[in-house]
């Protein structure tokens, strides 16, 4: 069957990380729903150039974050993961403290509560006392911190390279077969 899989884009630099994950998983032909917040808007469009249409073209399911009264956000919706990516702290700290204010929140909500793959990348740095607790608050509740820190073994020449290091990261944790950066032991 296929894959359902959720993306959250928010107001953190790093939107890049969202346009190639995006990218990545719509090719192989998985089901995809998204929700970007009015911050990530502006800055997914100052960073990539894209605005909501691109993903409008691609015929997948787009959501206001600001209407919670949709189908994914209850737990009756079966999906396979959740990625918020790139995370900002302000997401973060929603979702680690039960807010669900919003449609990103709400869905992290219920992906931690229906034991589902959660997956947040944040992007900031340095990280404050706050957001760390934070951090460790979701990783008990279930989730998978992945931060966008990628390494640089595999030799990347630019920022394409630079950026499939952590959707690669992200499809293995999704179960997802990918062959975007070889395994490491067959690098050296
Ligand atoms: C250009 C720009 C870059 C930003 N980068 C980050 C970032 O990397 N990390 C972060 O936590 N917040 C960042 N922010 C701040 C968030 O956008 C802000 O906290 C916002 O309230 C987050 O809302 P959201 O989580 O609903 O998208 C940035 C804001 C702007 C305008």
């Amino acid at each position: 069957m296929t894959k359902k899989i959720i993306i959250a884009i928010t107001g953190a630099s790093g939107a890049v990380y969202a346009k190639h994950l995006f990218d990545s998983l719509h090719k192989k032909g998985i089901e995809l729903h998204i929700i970007i917040s009015e911050n990530a808007k502006g800055i997914l469009k100052d960073e990539t150039g894209i605005g909501e249409g691109y993903f409008k073209k691609k015929n997948v399911s787009i959501y206001e974050n600001s209407n919670i009264n949709v189908r994914i956000a209850s737990g009756s919706f079966r999906f396979d993961g959740m990625v918020v990516i790139p995370a900002s702290m302000g997401t973060l700290g929603r979702i680690a403290n039960g807010y669900s204010n919003n449609l990103i929140s709400r869905v992290a909500d219920v992906a931690l509560k229906e034991r589902r793959k959660l997956i947040i990348v944040p992007r900031e740095t340095p990280l404050n006392d706050i957001h760390l607790n934070n951090m460790l608050t979701l990783s008990r509740a279930g989730a998978v911190i992945l931060p966008a820190s990628p390494a640089f073994y595999h030799k990347p020449e630019n920022i394409d390279d630079i950026v499939k290091f952590i959707t690669a990261r992200i499809l293995n944790q999704l179960d997802i077969d990918n062959d975007l950066i070889p395994p490491y032991a067959e690098e050296i």
